[in-house]
């Protein structure tokens, strides 16, 4: 499973791209806002780091409006991916942009139906928001695997991008479901390396090393 990073946070996404984890980058308008900087500048910063596809989102809700953003954002760098969201003026610019070969990431999915639609139109990605739905009583993760089954059953090459995740057992349970791909928070990516056990078995190494050999 590859792994995105959802933030528009520069060092963040440095730091982690240094260990060899991030295969892409998600951000959203909320995303960037929070780093307040220049919208553009920040994509093409991240598009230095990670080789991988960055989603960088429109905010026209007409399909005129946002193709127009969409080739400006495509633009920017080859590894863009354009972030549409998911309702029928989405449905029909992701239509135009993927036959004109620029890859659209399907957002703010919330039922295997939208996914199915967005697949048949070209949809390079898709992207369920499991955790907003799991904030509603829902099982998100049940999308996820519904998905999976209809892209398997008909061959479609749309990746799944698990989105909205709030913690390492949503990452688990992608993997385990055969998602493509889940884009996770740092804060959340930053949990997975924090084991009590591992940090105590470092200590007791050290410890016994120390005590036999450090008199
Ligand atoms: C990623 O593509 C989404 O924008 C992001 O995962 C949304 O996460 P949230 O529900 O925590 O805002």
């Amino acid at each position: 499973m590859k792994f995105f990073m959802d933030t528009a946070n520069i060092e963040r996404i440095r730091e982690y791209a240094e260990l060899g984890i991030v295969d892409g980058v998600t951000t959203n308008p909320s995303l960037v806002a929070k780093e307040g900087k220049n919208f553009e500048e920040v994509i093409k910063e991240i598009s230095s780091i990670v080789k991988g596809p960055i989603s960088a989102e429109v905010l026209s809700l007409n399909t005129e409006g946002m193709i127009e953003e969409a080739k400006k954002l495509a633009n920017i760098a080859p590894n863009i991916a354009i972030k549409i969201p998911m309702t029928k003026e989405g449905i029909k610019a992701t239509y135009i942009l993927s036959q004109k070969g620029i890859n659209v990431n399907i957002t703010l999915v919330f039922s295997p139906s939208q996914a199915l639609l967005a697949a048949k139109v070209g949809a390079k990605f898709v992207s369920p928001f499991i955790g907003r739905l799991d904030d509603i009583s829902h099982i998100g993760m049940d999308i996820v695997s519904s998905i999976r089954t209809i892209f398997d059953n008909y061959d479609f090459q749309t990746e799944i991008i698990v989105a909205s995740i709030r913690h390492p057992r949503h990452i688990v349970e992608a993997a385990e479901l055969g998602a493509d791909i889940a884009t996770v928070p740092p804060a959340v990516l930053e949990k997975i390396f924090h084991h009590p056990l591992t940090d105590i078995g470092i200590e007791r190494f050290l410890d016994d090393w120390r005590k036999a050999f450090e008199k």
